[in-house]
């Protein structure tokens, strides 16, 4: 079969590799029918993700079709069409009692990372009862995808962990996918004011159309003055990272207002510096988080009710034959204008 691998820093190719086989009893097999590229494997393909070995299947969202199954799963059935979760879950462990699918003791960040991901043509599934979610008749299938990870984790790590609440006035450093879709899960808390930062003035054209009330181009690094003029030099109540630099993370330390939450989204390779000889006496809360997905069926159901509409994230379709191309495109985002990328096969 088809897959997309990692082969050490700078070097990704599109590879023959024998289709993945069951190997326990909870595992079962997709044949992937739509994936997509992540902000997260450009980290991976750029050498950032010590634990990713080389001779890796990239990718870790995707829908697809039950090819196999192993003789302990009892959720699904051979033909199913599921979303795969970019978290696997045991279901069992103490982490996965406490909805902390992301540190489970067997599972967590899985797929493109320590085992074989998404970006080929099959993928083997550990703990499928668990990681694995039906999908409700009728939906776009190529939307479903931006619910393995994305919406996930904007919700998750950004709008639940900043503990948005109505009337709040919200900045969100980062209009990527990942920002993107924090800004369209925030809407559900109508706070008063959402403010988009980011260095690219057509991801900032999509985040008005997509409910920012202001934006800022922090190309002359003016944002965090701006934000403070927007705010009467009080700062915002709610400051989320989706970016994954120190400068970014600065952005949010600078414009927080006393109370206010710091939500961490982005993957940090470099050393940050925390300023607490400014931030000691602002009753402040940070938070950090890998996404859990626990949220994945909620969301799901607000778009079944047209609450929420993720296919406005895609821009690009590919073949799987074109993975390369579908990457060159997605990291060149500004002259592109690229946001979710999403390659079919089969
Ligand atoms: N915590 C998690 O569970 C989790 C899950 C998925 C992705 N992530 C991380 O979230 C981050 C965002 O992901 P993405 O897919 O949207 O990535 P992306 O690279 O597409 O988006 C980042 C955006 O930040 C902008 N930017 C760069 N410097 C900036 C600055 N100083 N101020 C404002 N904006 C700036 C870029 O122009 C870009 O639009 C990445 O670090 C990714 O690895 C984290
Ligand atoms: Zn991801
Ligand atoms: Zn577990």
């Amino acid at each position: 079969m088809k897959a997309l691998v990692y082969r050490g820093p700078g070097k990704i190719s599109l590879e023959d590799k024998p289709k993945p086989k069951i190997e326990n009893p909870t595992d079962c097999l997709v044949r992937i029918t739509t994936t997509t590229i992540c902000g997260t494997d450009l980290h991976i393909w750029k050498g950032d993700v010590s634990t990713v070995a080389a001779g890796r299947t990239l990718g870790h969202e995707g829908v697809g079709v039950i090819d196999a199954l192993g003789s302990a799963v009892s959720n699904f059935r051979l033909g199913d069409k599921v979303l795969i979760s970019c978290i696997t879950s045991c279901g069992k462990c103490h982490y996965c009692k406490n909805k902390m699918y992301s540190h489970c003791e067997t599972g967590g960040w899985l797929l493109g990372n320590k085992i074989d991901g998404t970006q080929a043509e099959y993928v083997r599934i550990p703990f499928a009862d668990t990681s694995l979610h039906p999908i409700p008749a009728g939906l776009d299938e190529e939307a479903v995808v931006m619910f393995s990870d994305v919406l996930p984790t904007g919700f998750e790590t950004g709008v639940l962990k900043g503990q948005i609440k109505l009337g709040d006035t919200v900045a969100i450093i980062g209009a990527g996918p990942i920002g993107l879709a924090t800004l369209l899960t925030a809407q559900f808390y109508c706070p008063a004011e959402i403010i988009m930062v980011d260095v690219d003035e057509h991801r900032l054209e999509v985040a008005k159309r997509l409910g920012a009330t202001k934006t800022i181009n922090d190309r002359d690094n003016g944002a965090i003055n701006g934000i403070l003029q927007m705010t009467n030099q009080k700062g915002v109540d709610v400051a989320i990272e989706a970016v994954g630099t120190p400068e970014a993370f600065n952005t949010c330390q600078a414009i927080i207002a006393p109370g206010g939450h710091i939500a961490n989204i982005g993957v940090h390779g470099k050393n940050v510096i925390l300023h607490l000889e400014k931030l000691w006496d602002k009753n402040i809360t940070l938070t950090t988080a890998l996404v859990d997905t626990f949220t994945t069926p909620t969301l799901l159901k607000t778009f079944v009710s047209h609450k929420l509409d993720p296919s406005q994230l895609i821009t690009h379709h590919f073949d799987l034959s074109e993975i390369l191309k579908a990457y060159e495109v997605f990291e060149d985002a500004a002259r592109q204008h690229s946001l979710k990328v999403i390659i079919k096969s089969g």
